[in-house]
């Protein structure tokens, strides 16, 4: 099943190529990826994306003929190119530019009018030239096939053929940024950076994004020391080779005109020493007036592990209250649990998720949660898995899938129905007594209306079915429970000879680090208490914002 294109790479040979894209596959639009079969099934020049490598081939990337197709493979998708480099944002890396000159093809011998075409506006995050456009369809297949969505795709025929929407206006789809990564040309263009500067402008570095608990990689890119964009880096068990556009572009705030540059004493502007000498003046005055418990600390989910860290390093070596790194208790208490239950033989990455042959999420929102999860989800669904979400909210994924819509009291019963269906009871006698025990205790299916009760039979037959079932468990609305349930059913469906997975969806780029930091589950509520009965008189915000992040305002304004 390895294409050529594939199996040349993997000896180092790198064929050209512009609509092969090996998270979309082969459809063969662009030959440029042409070479020469001289032995074995096939003979002559061929798209060697197209022709599975096999025993017995030789195959020459450099045979005249074959070099020859290829550079008139490019000469003709120059035809109607508007060469208009140098103000293209794609200048510096752009395929079609780089092919073009390592083809060889610097005279135009086209003496013709140049087909031209409308661009559209499509939002804020994307700039359409469409003139740039050489019809090698990997937009329309990433946009309609890989990710779900289908305000974007193909129009018109032949030279004709148009790559947008069928009228302007704002791309759904919340990937939109990987159609500029993945134009192998200046079609579309990542918009908010437009025109900042050319890739070797940019000082560029591997990040991560810390958007969501993913963690997807990344490249940020900054010119005169500003960060101005960020595109995917490949993972392969994160995100693959895509981002989701809440990563890419959840960047602006670190230039915004109203960001903080410069610290505050009392609204003045002062340096960072007479700042910390302030402050270390007044915590010294709380100290020893009021003791050390009378100063309390706050991180939180998307502070670094090396700030969390040193928050609790502080606190333990000064003896003060433990930090806090959640707003409430029972989600902290929720994502330790989460943490601690990950067990190494149940613990799946996205890229396993995509083999899912059923996937149940369980208190989750992928799409506003953990966008590229719902992306992975996509592709265990075109893979012919079925998925199945039990959550209250209205929850919308690019693809078909069962939604039972339960009130969040109700979540673990309902998906504690669906495991017991799919099991027999006589297997999970043989399991064992903690097994048996387990299911023992899932109270029988009643009370509950004929169709649903139905609808739940007919998903507890798909998952007795499956061989690789998955369950996402998100941790934000779900009863307290709920995380260690998802941890026993996934060890009973283990035990019942599946490959079963688990995957947990936390509430912020480091949810994990501030659980394992926080030794007593201390919240946020419990500081505010004692903010509120005056036991605490100082509090240390690391990372955090409470005005932001808790839900009663008017009672943070209070104390
Ligand atoms: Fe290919 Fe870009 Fe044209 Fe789409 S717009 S067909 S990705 S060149
Ligand atoms: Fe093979 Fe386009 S890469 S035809």
């Amino acid at each position: 099943g390895t294409k050529v294109i594939e199996a040349a790479e993997q000896l180092g040979i790198m064929i050209p190529r512009f609509c092969y894209h090996p998270a979309l596959g082969s459809v063969g639009a662009c030959r440029v990826c042409a070479v020469k079969f001289l032995e074995g099934p096939f003979q002559g020049v061929q798209m060697s994306c197209m022709i599975d490598a096999k025993d017995g081939m030789i195959v020459s990337t450099t045979d005249e003929e074959a070099v020859e197709f290829r550079q008139y493979v490019i000469e003709w998708l120059m035809l109607n190119h508007p060469h208009d480099c140098p103000v293209c944002d794609e200048g510096g890396h752009c395929l079609l530019q780089d092919m073009t000159i390592s083809g060889g093809h610097g005279m135009r011998r086209y003496l013709g009018l140049k087909r031209t075409y409308q661009d559209q506006y499509l939002g804020p995050l994307v700039q359409h030239e469409m003139n740039r456009c050489i019809h090698c369809y990997r937009c329309s297949r990433f946009y309609q096939e890989f990710a779900g969505y289908h305000d974007l795709g193909v129009m018109q025929s032949a030279n004709q053929t148009f790559f947008g929407r069928y009228e302007e206006g704002t791309l759904e789809s919340p990937f939109t940024g990987n159609l500029s990564d993945i134009c192998p040309t200046g079609v579309y263009t990542d918009k908010p950076s437009r025109f900042f500067g050319r890739r070797w402008d940019y000082q560029r570095s591997p990040s991560l994004c810390i958007h969501c608990s993913l963690g997807c990689h990344t490249v940020a890119s900054a010119r005169y020391r500003e960060v101005v964009r960020h595109e995917a880096r490949f993972s392969e068990v994160i995100n693959g080779y895509f981002i989701c556009d809440r990563g890419r572009h959840g960047l602006h705030y670190a230039r915004h005109e109203t960001r903080p540059r410069q610290p505050l004493v009392n609204g003045e502007e002062v340096t960072y020493e007479v700042a910390i000498q302030a402050a270390r003046k007044k915590l010294e005055e709380l100290i020893s007036s009021s003791g050390p418990n009378s100063v309390a600390c706050l991180s939180s989910e998307r502070a670094s592990l090396e700030t969390q860290a040193t928050l609790h390093k502080i606190c333990q070596d000064k003896g003060w209250k433990q930090p806090a790194f959640f707003m409430d208790g029972t989600l902290a208490r929720k994502i330790k649990t989460a943490s601690s239950r990950l067990e190494p033989e149940l613990a799946v990455s996205l890229r396993h998720l995509e083999g899912a042959d059923f996937i149940l999420a369980v208190g989750a929102d992928p799409i506003n949660e953990a966008p590229m999860l719902a992306l992975a989800m996509r592709q265990a669904q075109r893979n012919g898995g079925k998925i199945f979400v039990i959550d209250p909210r209205p929850i919308f994924l690019p693809f078909d899938f069962v939604h039972l819509p339960v009130t969040p009291d109700k979540i673990s019963l309902y998906f504690s129905w669906l495991t017991k269906g799919a099991m027999d009871s006589e297997v999970v006698a043989d399991m064992g007594q903690a097994a048996s025990k387990f299911y023992q205790s899932i109270p029988a299916i009643e009370g509950v209306e004929d169709a649903l009760q139905e609808q739940i039979s007919t998903l507890a037959q798909q998952l007795r079915k499956s061989e690789r079932p998955i369950i996402v468990c998100g941790t934000e609305i779900v009863p307290e429970t709920t995380p260690a349930l998802a941890a026993d059913h996934a060890q009973l469906l283990l035990k019942s000879n599946k490959r079963a997975g688990l995957f947990y969806l936390m509430p912020g780029a480091n949810s994990f680090g501030g659980s394992l930091l926080a030794e007593d589950g201390i919240s946020f509520l419990d500081i505010l208490e004692e903010l509120e009965n005056g036991t605490v008189k100082g509090l240390i915000l690391a990372e955090s914002d409470p005005f932001y992040r808790f839900h009663d305002r008017q009672r943070l304004n209070q104390v």
